[in-house]
């Protein structure tokens, strides 16, 4: 939702923000400015409605400045267009603003009676005519002052025209984070910008202001006291946020599953002995995650959005069975409206790649505030929600920079699966060993991973024979159910064609009217539990002339005459079949993707990280 980058040193400004811009462009690729500080307090903007790569054309090879802010947008407030590209300027106040700020409506009329005119249709500009409306040559107090009378959420930096050289910060809901290198201080919305320049960062904390000079970062709070900001540092290279030969990012992703799932699973596998036995156990130890968040529970909740949603779908089918405890998955943006019930029994768990999704966010503050035990799946280290959580499972997949989420998926299912076996063995319901067996065939799925990532060509040459599809449709039961909301949503986010995921059962009350011949069907039939009756379910769209494609365990045993293509799984117990039928379905997404010719990484209209409602 927009990303967002300052810089203010002895390096040349074009340069910092303009890659930085590049690498944020994940969160919003609609338009895309910068503004720089250009001698005697002029303050020079270039903006245009298109992707970095257009603004990198517009800006002079021999533009000089060493301060200066740029935004690359995913529009909320007003259409997509040159007048509501960012920065945006009003008197002395020049700023980009990541966030929605909420009663823009009745600042506008306010701020119009004194004779400011807003020239665009956003939110954003609302917010430079009150800070500068506010500003007498004070700026923390001025944008103090804004602070208190904006609702919403926001990450601004803001330049003033007579304080050249120097950038001010301050966030709500919005992330921002920032680095002092020996040539400048920098802060962006996300360290994927700041990673070339330093490994160590900090993260602005809400409701501090960051004062950004040549030589330093001085953070004070909204009544001036200064604050130290706590550093922390990345364990990932520049190379991880680049896509290292690969043709996308998702590609990449894609491919490095077998690693990230390496990353969340080995560190946390522990030695027991009992008996003389030694077992090798999920131990959160190191997390601070004790063993009693599981026991006396009466319910879990899961809540999330998207693709963070459906690893939540895998959770409850391992909780439910392993712990027989009820659990329910809420979608994040639905979940505070729906009047939860929450006690002190109840654990949320809130799941997220970016750690900074609005939805998922508020529902952690909602759980947080009924006295319900908390515990967050996150991917990025110091994000809002692994901040505001009192318990935190980071899932180490490292940096995803394509929107269509792959790694961070996989990982946040071997957070379940971890999770549920251990929860499990702390509340008696499984035996040591049963834990521990469990526990080596999450371990043993690695491999198998790596062997579907192999098969690229065969899942290209399936591809083939979706690229005019209008209509799909993924079809499974149980296990296989949760994974089709995943491929479907992974299909129709970067292909754009329609699709929806049916648990099999399901189509003959309705949906069976939609199969017409040739209506592409991704059938999945790993669980064995199922099969008879999904064989059942493949016969009846494939009496109607679908065009079946099957992801099937090896022994499955399906007859040919029911599928046109079948996709044979490496053996695995079903239970760890949805880590391979996952990747089988991300790289038919992405070939299609690929082959109908459009952009895989940035697919149009959506953005990585939604923090807005
Ligand atoms: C996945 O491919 C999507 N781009 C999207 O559904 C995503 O999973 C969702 O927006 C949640 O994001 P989060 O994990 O960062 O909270």
């Amino acid at each position: 939702m927009c990303g967002i980058i300052g810089f203010t040193g002895c390096g040349r400004a074009k340069d910092v923000l303009l890659s930085g811009l590049s690498a944020l462009e994940y969160r919003g690729y609609d338009s895309a400015g910068i503004s720089c500080f250009t001698g005697d307090g002029k303050i020079t903007t270039i903006k245009s409605v298109g992707k970095v790569s257009k603004l990198k054309t517009q800006v002079p090879e021999e533009f000089s400045s060493t301060c200066g802010i740029g935004h690359t947008r995913w529009a909320t407030h007003g259409g997509v267009s040159q007048a509501n590209a960012h920065p945006h300027s009003c008197g002395r106040v020049t700023l980009i603003h990541n966030g929605i700020i909420e009663n823009y409506l009745c600042l506008r009329d306010e701020l119009s009676a004194t004779g400011r005119t807003p020239v665009s249709g956003t939110d954003s500009e609302i917010a430079a005519m009150l800070i500068d409306s506010l500003y007498t040559g004070d700026a923390r107090a001025a944008i103090a002052a804004a602070a208190a009378r904006l609702e919403g959420a926001y990450a601004f930096c803001i330049l003033f025209s007579d304080q050249p050289e120097k950038i001010y910060c301050i966030r709500k809901g919005s992330p921002l984070v920032a680095c002092q290198t020996k040539m400048g201080s920098i802060i962006a919305s996300d360290m994927v910008a700041l990673l070339r320049y330093s490994k160590d960062y900090f993260v602005l904390e809400e409701d501090l202001i960051a004062c950004l000079t040549h030589d330093e970062i001085t953070v004070t709070t909204l009544d001036g006291r200064t604050v130290a900001p706590d550093y922390l540092t990345v364990t990932w290279d520049v190379s991880s946020a680049q896509k290292n030969g690969f043709n996308h990012y998702m590609e990449k992703e894609i491919h490095e599953q077998p690693d990230a799932l390496l990353r969340t699973i080995t560190p946390r596998l522990v030695k027991y002995v009992e008996n003389g036995e030694s077992y090798m156990l999920p131990d959160f130890t190191a997390d601070g995650i004790p063993d009693s968040l599981f026991l006396g529970l009466s319910r879990i909740v899961i809540t999330a959005c998207g693709t963070a949603m459906h690893a939540g779908m895998m959770g409850k089918i391992l909780f439910e069975e392993l712990l027989h405890i009820p659990v329910t998955v809420d979608i994040a943006s639905e979940f505070r409206y729906q009047n939860p019930i929450l006690s002190e029994d109840t654990l949320v768990i809130t799941v997220s790649q970016s750690g900074e999704t609005a939805d998922t966010l508020a529902a952690l503050r909602l759980a947080t505030e009924s006295g319900a035990r908390t515990l967050s799946i996150v991917n990025v280290k110091g994000s809002s929600i692994a901040r505001e959580s009192a318990h935190v499972f980071y899932t180490h997949a490292g940096p995803e920079i394509a929107v269509a989420s792959t790694k961070a998926y996989t990982a946040q299912l071997a957070a379940f699966y971890m999770i549920a076996f251990r929860a499990a063995f702390a509340a008696r319901r499984l035996s040591i060993g049963e834990c521990a067996e469990y526990t080596k065939g999450l371990s043993l799925m690695i491999p198998a991973l790596t062997k579907v990532l192999e098969r690229g060509e065969e899942f290209a040459a399936i591809s083939r024979h979706l690229i005019k599809a209008t209509d799909l449709f993924f079809i499974g039961r149980g296990m296989d159910y949760a994974l089709s909301c995943e491929g479907s949503i992974k299909l129709k986010e970067i292909t754009y064609i329609h699709s929806e995921a049916y648990a099999a059962g399901e189509l003959k009350h309705g949906t069976l009217s939609l199969i017409a011949p040739d209506v592409p069907v991704i059938a999945l039939a790993t669980q064995h539990n199922v099969l008879a009756k999904m064989v059942s379910n493949i016969k009846e769209v494939r009496a109607r002339g679908a065009f079946v494609i099957l992801v099937a365990a090896k022994d499955a045993g399906i007859e040919p005459e029911l599928y046109d293509f079948c996709i044979e799984l490496p053996e695995t117990s079903d239970r760890f079949a949805p880590f391979t039928a996952a990747a089988v379905l991300q790289l038919i997404a992405y070939h299609t993707s690929f082959l109908r010719g459009l952009d895989v990484d940035q697919p149009r209209h959506l953005a990585k990280s939604v923090t807005v409602e």
